[in-house]
């Protein structure tokens, strides 16, 4: 079954209308540079279009999906959003895994720019942050939001342009950085264009999660789509103001930040760390919401300290981007100011990590057997120890050892790996038997390797991160007797070469998981059951149980 067999005829109309003004948005782009990377670009955009014409076109006079199909969840969306969140998480890993074996292996750099670290190193950061987290919380989203309101998503067209639209933006930003285009912001390199795009995106995809939620026939809005909500309204205020540019001309993906100084630094970092917060954190805590519970058949340990911790992380996370400039030109309060909110913050985190792991008292022996409880279980453990250590580095003395270090390497990657890369696989693992309509995925043993890879590797890349950082630090600050320094810095660059080793076996055991869990997930769909009826929450409203 294609995706566009799902469309009722009316809806293929649209579809077709909305593919040829991507291609003409392609070709004016095109037109308009000429030449270079937002040429390129538009030619990417009309590929695109004409492959989405032909696909919808070729399925346009095809019968027309269930008339009963308004009384049915739509899923088609969500398996396309898996499909790419494992894409990419292979793309970005991988990419990950080379640059951190360039860090070792520098003169392996082939004299080819797009081959250099400077370009790579944010191709693995947008892969893997917009293209697997992005993809998955919102494919996991359109799914979460269905069960717990009980209705079909508002529309058919809008959720296929979300996620078709997204991974445009994802592969324009990523595109780009390889031909050496880059706007310099830190998780925002993207250029102009592609920023304005992403808001067309997101702003439908709020809209249609509105809309989704008003039809909803359960009275209760369910926490986790208070954590969803959170994600995406935040994220769009954040994009907005932190990409506020002036192009140089419209026929150029160069462009000018409106920022200047250090209020360009602070509107960075309050954009940095709230994309931590909240792409990185809310979204998942969302998916962690309602995952774990349904997997491990235990009401959520604390539903009321769910709610009060949703409250304490939106309003403490919103202050702390300034703990990323300490000891800098910004004044000395507003980083006071962020550190004291960073300490706060702990309290709220912890309540959802520890709100997690009591939801598994009376389940523990699930986590034994079930290597996908166990991906969940790890990440709210994960989720509670760099929560910690974030609060720990905010403080600004800590923070004058650990800045600049890999220590800060690895804190990220205690909670992309530990936390978001976990919870995305348990989730993963739970939703695609149940997409294909089985009871199981269709190599259970398989996962049971993809979490033995992961845990390990996620520990040796950690652990050796947490010691090149410390090493490094200590380094830098020693001196001798008459004051001087008393290594160079090549010398602590020496010194992290086995630590770099280390990291990029654990980062490629990693890998290996992914490429696994990949792979089971390929075998589960094409052993899909055909025309199966999921074992589902009922759509139509019932009496309360
Ligand atoms: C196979 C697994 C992975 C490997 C081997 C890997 C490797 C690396 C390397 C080598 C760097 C550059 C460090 C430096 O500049 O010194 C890096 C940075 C980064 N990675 Fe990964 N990574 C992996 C997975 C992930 C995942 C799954 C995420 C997010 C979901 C992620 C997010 C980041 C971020 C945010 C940075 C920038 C850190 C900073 O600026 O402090 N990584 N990674
Ligand atoms: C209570 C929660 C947290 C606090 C207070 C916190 C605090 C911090 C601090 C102080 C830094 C170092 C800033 C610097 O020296 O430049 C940092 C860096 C970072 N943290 Fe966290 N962290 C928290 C949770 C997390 C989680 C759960 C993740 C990932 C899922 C994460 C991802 C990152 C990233 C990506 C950076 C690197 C930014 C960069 O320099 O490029 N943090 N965090």
């Amino acid at each position: 079954m294609t995706a566009a067999s799902t469309l009722s005829h009316s809806e293929r109309r649209i579809g077709v209308g909305l593919s040829v003004a991507l291609v003409l948005l392609g070709l004016t782009m095109a037109i308009a540079a000429r030449q270079g990377v937002m040429a390129v670009h538009g030619a990417m955009a009309m590929i695109l279009g004409i492959f989405l014409v032909i696909r919808i076109g070729g399925a346009f006079y095809g019968s027309e999906p269930d008339a009963d199909r308004q009384h049915q969840y739509y899923d088609a969306p969500t398996r396309f959003g898996i499909s790419m969140t494992l894409i990419w998480a292979i793309i970005g890993m991988a990419a990950g895994v080379w640059v951190a074996a360039l860090l070792y292996w520098p003169e392996a750099t082939p004299a080819l720019p797009w081959t250099s670290f400077g370009r790579l190193r944010p191709v693995h950061t947008t892969s893997v942050i917009f293209g697997f987290g992005g993809n998955a919380l919102i494919a996991t989203s359109f799914y979460v939001l269905q069960r717990t309101s009980r209705t079909r998503l508002a529309d058919s067209i809008s959720p296929w342009f979300v996620l078709i639209g997204f991974n445009l933006f994802c592969a324009w930003a990523v595109t780009g950085y390889l031909m050496g285009s880059t706007q310099s912001k830190e998780y925002a390199e993207a250029e102009w264009y592609a920023d304005l795009w992403l808001v067309v995106v997101w702003v439908t995809y709020f809209i249609l999660y509105i809309r989704t939620l008003a039809r909803r026939h359960e009275p209760h809005i369910y926490v986790a789509n208070w954590y969803y909500m959170a994600f995406i309204l935040v994220v769009a205020m954040l994009h907005i103001v932190n990409n506020l540019a002036l192009p140089v001309s419209f026929g150029a993906a160069d462009s000018f930040t409106i920022w200047a100084g250090v209020q360009d630094a602070m509107i960075q970092w309050w954009y940095g760390h709230n994309a931590v917060a909240f792409f990185l954190t809310a979204g998942f805590l969302g998916m962690l919401y309602y995952f774990l519970p349904v997997r491990s058949g235990r009401p959520i340990w604390s539903y009321r300290l769910s709610i009060v911790s949703f409250w304490g992380i939106v309003f403490f996370y919103i202050w702390v981007g300034s703990h990323h400039l300490h000891y800098t030109a910004l004044p000395y309060w507003v980083q006071t100011l962020g550190m004291t909110f960073s300490v706060m913050l702990l309290v709220p985190s912890w309540a959802s990590a520890g709100n997690a792991i009591a939801t598994l008292n009376g389940a523990w022996h699930k986590v034994r057997d079930d290597a996908t409880l166990r991906f969940m279980f790890v990440a709210a453990v994960f989720y509670g120890l760099s929560t910690f250590e974030g609060s720990f580095l905010a403080i600004r003395p800590v923070n004058a050892l650990s800045h600049y270090t890999d220590w800060t390497v690895g804190h990220v990657h205690s909670g992309t790996l530990g936390w978001v890369a976990m919870i995305i696989f348990g989730a993963i693992y739970t939703l695609v038997p149940h997409l294909s309509g089985r009871e199981t995925m269709a190599w259970p043993r398989a996962i049971e390797w993809h979490f033995w890879l992961a845990i390990v590797g996620t520990l040796i890349y950690v652990i050796s991160m947490w010691n090149a950082g410390i090493t490094q630090g200590l380094m830098w600050r020693a001196y001798d007797e008459n004051g001087a320094l008393s290594y160079s810095f090549v010398e602590s660059v020496q010194a992290m070469a086995p630590y770099y080793l280390l990291r990029t076996i654990g980062g490629a055991m990693f890998l290996t998981g992914t490429v696994i869990c990949a792979l089971n997930c390929w075998a589960t769909y094409r052993a899909a059951a055909p025309l199966h009826q999921p074992r589902d929450h009922p759509l139509k409203p019932q009496p309360a149980e």
